[in-house]
């Protein structure tokens, strides 16, 4: 039986996009279905085209709960991957789960993270500080933002001229090579 993913993503969903594109044809790792807070979000559209099942949560409905663990659970979903999921899971979801949603954050976590950073907020921190160097976070999710156990760190270099959009296309990079081998890897050694 492969493992079933869920994916929880919030804007653009290039990540999800990709992590789907990589497990299209596998036979451990199935994506079961996506899901997002923002309906006017680019996700929803690559959902579709994916041809992937989406259901909308509110930040209410995510925080209660019970209406969603009751879909997550009807798909069977072993493992949940937040790509770009802006809100903070309630504690009853990641006791539900301990161990098995993990999360991206574009930055070398604990720099740059907590409330209120994300996507390009993270990297104009970076640039503005005059970093030399940045790069991409996966951990497990606990109930604070961007804290739980590091599962793998790469960086990227920051040069004296670089600018938002070559530092994102940096990030962008990192995600797109690390994030489907990392989940590939866990559900591997996972005993779920
Ligand atoms: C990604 O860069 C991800 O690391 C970041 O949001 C972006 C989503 O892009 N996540 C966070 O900042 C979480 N705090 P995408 O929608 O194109 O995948």
């Amino acid at each position: 039986m492969p493992k079933k993913l869920a994916i929880f993503a919030s804007g653009s969903g290039s990540n999800a996009q990709n992590i789907c594109n990589y497990f299209a044809n596998h036979s451990d790792v199935k994506v079961v279905l996506i899901c997002t807070n923002n309906l006017d979000a680019f996700i929803v559209k690559r959902a579709k085209k994916l041809n992937i099942p989406i259901t909308f949560i509110t930040k209410t409905e995510l925080n209660y709960f019970i209406n969603l663990y009751k879909k997550l659970q009807n798909a069977e979903v072993d493992f949940i991957i937040l790509a770009g999921f802006l809100l903070r899971l309630p504690t009853i979801m990641v006791e539900k789960y301990p161990n098995h949603i993990i999360n991206i954050h574009p930055s070398l976590l604990p720099k740059y993270g907590g409330r209120g950073m994300y996507g390009d907020i993270v990297h104009k921190a970076v640039l503005k500080n005059k970093e030399i160097e940045s790069g991409i976070s996966i951990h497990f999710v606990n109930q604070n933002y961007d804290e739980g156990e590091l599962i793998l760190q790469e960086k990227c270099s920051v040069s004296a001229n670089e600018t938002l959009e070559t530092l994102a296309a940096k990030i962008h990079q990192l995600e797109r090579k690390h994030l489907p081998l990392t989940i590939e890897k866990i559900l591997k050694n996972h005993n779920l």
